[in-house]
């Protein structure tokens, strides 16, 4: 059942973080006439364009996030960044709103220390060796202790790369130990440190849990996807990424068993590493995940939609139509104006799209917008996106 949207029955459905994501997010939502509210930490973020109401507050401060909540109501909270104050979600979440997919998942998830102890420690699933560190002298003993070289350092409380290194020697240590205890978010201070894992390639496995024509949450999965990463941020994704069908089975199994620990309804997405057969859980996003934007052109329902879908208990088809690939365009300068340029020839590569996320804030590598394409072969594809891509040059005003 939904209402309709800006009258009394409306079903109203409240977006925490409006990004480029929750922009997708909040269009799927407005196609099924749904009220949505878009919150962001700044003015003018992607999804508060698109939404019926924009608010721009402290989502870490928990008077804020509840004043906010008690004046809008939202039937729905959909949590699309990390950064939140969790223990205000828990007390909404009691008092009856629906916290997207569980309050207890994203709390989780938010934080590397929460996952993978619930994933290596209690589910006995395989990852990457690994150890935490609360000082410097710590992390040394934990390398030295068994996690070797090459080895990865995060921060417990960070995404998209911040704060994390990749070493190979004992000189390297003090440097990644400072960056990554300044680079984290809430608990400054604690990192992760990861023997590295020598993988084939690395995919997000798209999972959702959403109810069936008899009422019952089920778990589907998209076909994988392949993508490359560079400094912790993904740069390009393609599906489906070809797999050795036994890898593929443990894949799902890994993912099955991890997102029936986490419960609720929504999309997941899984992050695994992958050598032959072998699969390895690496993180996951209990919500739309970046370089799932390649879904937009090649399911019949994108991850988005999907997400709207299984939120709102309706059924899900999780069809995969057309092959096809994401590369990311970057801001390429700091500005608060930024133009885009290229945009002619770059729609002239074959089966191609470009997406602008209109960001009203600029960086040299903040991603602000997204080239998709299509094609027969999935190399093919990762050419034209590319291409796409690179025709988009973004330039600083004045
Ligand atoms: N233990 C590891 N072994 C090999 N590669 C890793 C490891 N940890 C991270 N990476 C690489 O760094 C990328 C980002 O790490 P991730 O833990 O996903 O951070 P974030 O939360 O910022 O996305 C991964 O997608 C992978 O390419
Ligand atoms: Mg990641």
């Amino acid at each position: 059942m939904i209402g309709t949207p800006l009258s009394a029955n409306a079903t109203k459905v409240m977006l925490l973080g409006s990004g480029e994501l929750g922009k997708e997010v909040i269009i799927a939502l407005q196609r099924l006439g749904v009220e949505v509210i878009a919150v962001d930490r700044y003015e003018n973020a992607p999804g508060h364009q698109v939404a019926h109401h924009s608010y721009a507050i402290d989502m870490t401060n928990a008077e804020a996030l509840k004043a906010l909540v008690d004046e809008v109501k939202p039937h729905y909270i959909v949590p699309e960044i990390e950064a939140l104050n969790t223990q205000a979600l828990a007390e909404i979440e009691a008092a009856g709103v629906t916290v997207v997919p569980t309050v207890r998942a994203v709390q989780l998830t938010m934080n590397r220390e929460g996952i993978r102890r619930l994933v290596a420690e209690e589910l006995g699933l395989p990852t990457s060796p690994y150890a935490f560190a609360r000082s410097e002298a710590e992390l040394q003993a934990a390398i030295d202790g068994g996690i070797g070289y090459p080895c990865f350092i995060k921060p417990t409380m960070s995404s998209s790369g911040k704060g994390q290194s990749r070493i190979t020697q004992a000189s390297e240590v003090k440097a990644a130990w400072e960056y990554a205890a300044s680079g984290g978010r809430v608990n400054q201070g604690v990192v992760i440190v990861e023997g590295q894992i020598d993988f084939d390639y690395e995919i997000t496995l798209l999972t959702v849990r959403a109810k069936n024509a008899a009422g019952q949450v089920e778990t589907y999965f998209c076909a994988p996807i392949g993508h490359l990463q560079q400094q912790g941020d993904y740069i390009e994704s393609w599906q489906p990424q070809a797999m050795h069908p036994k890898a593929l089975q443990n894949a799902q199994e890994v993912t099955k068993k991890v997102t029936d620990a986490l419960g609720g309804q929504g999309v997941f997405g899984v992050e695994l590493f992958v050598k032959g057969e072998q699969v390895w859980f690496s993180e996951v996003s209990p919500r739309p995940h970046d370089t799932g934007m390649v879904t937009m052109c090649t399911q019949r329902l994108n991850e988005f939609e999907l997400h709207a879908r299984a939120i709102l208990g309706l059924p899900v088809d999780v069809a995969q139509r057309e092959v096809g690939a994401s590369a990311v365009i970057y801001g390429g300068a700091d500005s608060n104006a930024l133009t885009y340029h290229g945009l002619e020839a770059a729609m002239t590569v074959p089966n191609s799209e470009i997406r602008l996320f209109g960001k009203p804030e600029s960086f040299v590598r903040r991603r602000m917008g997204v080239a998709l394409a299509t094609a027969d072969n999935t190399a093919l594809a990762r050419e034209r996106a590319k291409q796409a891509a690179s025709l988009v040059t973004p330039k600083a005003a004045g």
